[in-house]
């Protein structure tokens, strides 16, 4: 009979670290994992899916949602910081609940890190489509709405006739397959550039929050907090707009803006010292992007207003912003869009990294099939892996809207953050003398303000999202129990 609380043995999991040999190369060190997590944290989230929480839900008290999400994150980030300092081995949090929570619950977490990665990239990429038609623009030129846009799009007229309908996003879906081939090329490569373009990223974002400062008109700030109402969007959905739940949910939606620490976590397996410098790189990026985040979203709903996000400026809505309002600063707005095309590619890469490598842990258990952990003889790369999910990410990509999957990524994320810190306090409990190189401090308090605080997060995206987050987690159970369980090296001891 097939236990689905089976937990894997703390000992198991560090041997499994220790056989690199066998895997992946040891090659990143404590600054090139911080840049891992900026280039992984700092993309769509910011310079894309603010607008969509300040038209639909905040105005300019986005600044709250970004304290809140940040919250949230912290308490997490703790969990996760203290989770990569004892197993460190590839896999995040699918590895550590695991550890702790068995079998079926690891399960629903690696489904669930799906949508963290692999949608998250999708969208991503769909952000990088709207800022690649911005550049177009300087040279005259533009990718037509049909192809840069999912079937479930329309671009109306003033008078709200339509004028063209999606097809599908070409250019999303270009460059994920370019990205995957990086990938695929390996990853000491992919980390230098990566490190490039963190600093580029980072220089727009200060550049913006500096020179946009004078532009702000008070105006766009008054009221502060919008008074509670409720807004609905060009697709016909509802959202509650101002007051106390517009805050929550648009810290549901910047929460995405988040996303990307804990792939920190998972390359845990390519760190040279992880048990020191797993905590510096999850903590020290999220830091530093918490403080960034709240100045430049305070600057941008200073220029521009939310009838702008509503409307001509909710794509590219940074370089439109700038464009539009901070007249003589014309070169800012091309370099942010530059800029800006080359930091969702990292933030691309790196989803892309995680997804391989969760998938890659959970194939080495059994749960998922042999070819996602199948490594590139030359490259040392999950090659597979990679090429499979060019495919997933690119039909998302190609054929649903950005604010779907950004707020799928968002739940789906979320989610899986209560369940790690439900984990680590688990974990102190049953294995309270376990080597950790980075305890998290007040537990279980730091737990419990966690798993409320993402909690409340997921009750402010609202029951459409529950409905696809619920919709995601039954597919996987029936992967699970028709696959996973089944194959599982843990319950099949003699398929290991
Ligand atoms: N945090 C990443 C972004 O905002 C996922 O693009």
């Amino acid at each position: 009979m097939a236990n689905l609380w089976i937990t894997k043995p703390l000992d198991k999991l560090l041997h499994e670290a220790g056989d690199s040999e066998k895997s992946l190369r040891r090659t990143l060190g404590p600054w090139a994992l911080i840049a891992l997590g900026i280039g992984a944290i700092i993309g769509a989230g910011l310079f894309v899916r603010t607008a969509a929480a300040v038209a639909n839900s905040a105005g300019p008290s986005v600044t709250l949602a970004f304290v809140l999400a940040g919250i949230g994150c912290a308490f997490a980030g703790l969990c996760y910081a203290e989770f990569a300092s004892m197993i460190p081995i590839a896999g995040s949090a699918y590895t550590y609940s695991y550890a702790t929570m068995g079998e079926f619950v690891a399960w629903i977490i690696g489904w669930d890190l799906v949508l963290e990665y692999a949608i998250g990239a999708a969208c991503v990429a769909i952000a990088w489509s709207q800022y690649l038609n911005k550049l177009l623009e300087y040279f005259g030129l533009h990718v037509p709405y049909e192809w840069c846009h999912s079937p479930m799009e329309s671009a109306r007229d003033a008078a709200g006739n339509v004028i063209a309908s999606g097809i599908m996003n070409l250019p999303a879906v270009f460059i994920l397959l370019v990205l995957t081939m990086i990938l695929i090329r390996g990853t000491r490569e992919s980390a230098f550039v990566n490190g490039l373009i963190v600093i580029t990223k980072v220089t727009i974002v200060i550049l913006v929050i500096i020179l946009g400062w004078s532009f702000i008109n008070p105006a766009n700030h008054t009221p502060y907090i919008p008074e509670a109402t409720t807004y609905t969007d060009s697709a016909g959905v509802d959202h509650a707009y101002g007051g106390f739940w517009g805050i929550v949910g648009a810290a549901g939606t910047v929460f995405f803006a988040f996303i990307g620490f804990d792939a920190v976590s998972t390359a845990a397996q390519e760190a040279k010292n992880p048990k020191r410098d797993m905590p510096i790189g999850i903590l020290g990026s999220l830091v530093i992007c918490t403080a960034l985040y709240i100045l430049f979203a305070y600057v941008l709903t200073g220029v521009a207003t939310v009838e702008d996000f509503r409307h001509s400026g909710r794509e590219a809505s940074v370089a439109y912003a700038i464009s539009t309002y901070m007249h003589g600063y014309e070169w800012l707005s091309k370099f942010v869009t530059v800029a800006i095309l080359a930091g969702f590619s990292s933030v691309i890469l790196v989803m892309l990294l995680g997804q391989s490598r969760v998938f890659y842990s959970m194939s080495r258990d059994g749960l998922v099939p042999k070819v996602f952990s199948e490594v590139h003889p030359k490259f040392r790369t999950p090659w597979k892996s990679n090429m499979i999910f060019f495919l997933l990410t690119a039909g998302f990509a190609a054929f649903v809207p950005e604010d779907i999957v950004g707020d799928m990524t968002s739940i789906g994320t979320l989610f899986a953050f209560m369940l790690v810190c439900i984990g680590v306090w688990i974990m102190r409990a049953k294995n309270p003398n376990a080597q950790r190189g980075f305890r998290v401090p007040l537990v279980p308090l730091v737990a419990v303000l966690g798993i409320l605080a993402n909690g409340l997060m997921i009750y402010g995206l609202g029951w459409t999202n529950w409905l696809r987050l619920g919709i995601w987690l039954v597919i996987g159970l029936l992967l699970y129990f028709f696959y996973g369980i089944r194959r599982s090296h843990l319950n099949n001891p003699g398929r290991g």
